[in-house]
């Protein structure tokens, strides 16, 4: 049953794209959400999108700090997702990157391992955490080997805490090309290179961020679901 009445749910990186559609739907299926981000400017703009039923809170993946005072709010609570990007990544062949560009990829790694250690603590016992890799995880273009590695690390890290954290359940949501704030540094042109991008997948589009929030709410809400991982991503797994 998709049903949240009663529920609390905290989404890291909740104040745009995947994780803002993220909170949007489960705040309409009846939890209390708490969708958090780093700039206020985010903030504001999804307040004016948002419902009821979402609070937004202002913290940083990378400062441990930034976790007390969202957890003294929310109190315990029943579903974790985190969605933050937390990092630049560079785009570039591996020979061509340094070391240091190439690690600061794995900036969004290191965000999601404090959301699940400063977390868990406040998780209820049938609570579920849900991660967010991404498709070139298993299906990688030339250039693209530390958005690669960062989300084959996210989907390690998945399936190793469904073991170590059951009978909380761990999940990971990978998406293909989501027309989200990700890619609003191509500017006027987002619309028409993303359609570039996916022109050759089975379903021919971006998706949009409601259709990966989707499949995050089905591991919140599927409570016999742990260690595992969902594409999301128009078929572009696909040979
Ligand atoms: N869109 C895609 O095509 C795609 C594909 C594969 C995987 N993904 C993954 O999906 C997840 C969601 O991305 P999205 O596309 O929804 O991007 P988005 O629209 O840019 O949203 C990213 C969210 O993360 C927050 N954030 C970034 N750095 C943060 C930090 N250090 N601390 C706290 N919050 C932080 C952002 O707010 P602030 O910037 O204000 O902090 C925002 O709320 C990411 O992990 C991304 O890597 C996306």
């Amino acid at each position: 049953m998709r049903d949240l009445q009663g529920k609390k749910v905290v989404v890291v990186g909740g104040t745009s794209g995947i994780g803002l559609a993220t909170a949007i739907e489960a705040a309409d299926l009846g939890a209390e959400v708490w969708a958090v981000g780093r700039s206020a400017e985010n903030i504001e703009k999804a307040k004016s999108v948002a419902g009821e039923g979402i609070h937004f809170a202002q913290l940083d993946v990378h400062n441990l700090e930034d976790f007390d005072q969202l957890f003294k709010d929310t109190g315990k609570f029943d579903h974790l997702v985190s969605a933050a990007t937390g990092a630049d990544r560079t785009m570039k062949p591996f020979m061509e990157q340094t070391a240091e560009q190439f690690s600061e990829a794995f900036n969004k790694f290191w965000g999601y391992t404090n959301v699940v250690r400063q977390g868990v603590p406040h998780i209820k016992p049938h609570g579920s955490i849900t991660l967010v890799s991404g498709t070139p995880a298993r299906k990688c273009n030339a250039g693209m080997s530390s958005v690669s590695c960062v989300g084959n690390a996210v989907e390690g890290l998945g399936r190793a805490l469904a073991l170590e954290l059951a009978p909380i359940r761990v999940n990971v949501v990978a998406p293909g090309v989501i027309s989200t704030g990700m890619f609003d540094w191509m500017g006027e042109k987002k619309d028409e290179i993303l359609e570039g991008m996916t022109k050759q997948i089975p379903l021919g589009r971006a998706g949009q961020p409601w259709e990966v929030a989707n499949a995050i709410l089905f591991f919140m809400t599927t409570s016999y679901a742990t260690g595992t991982c969902v594409d999301v991503d128009g078929g572009q797994l696909l040979p």
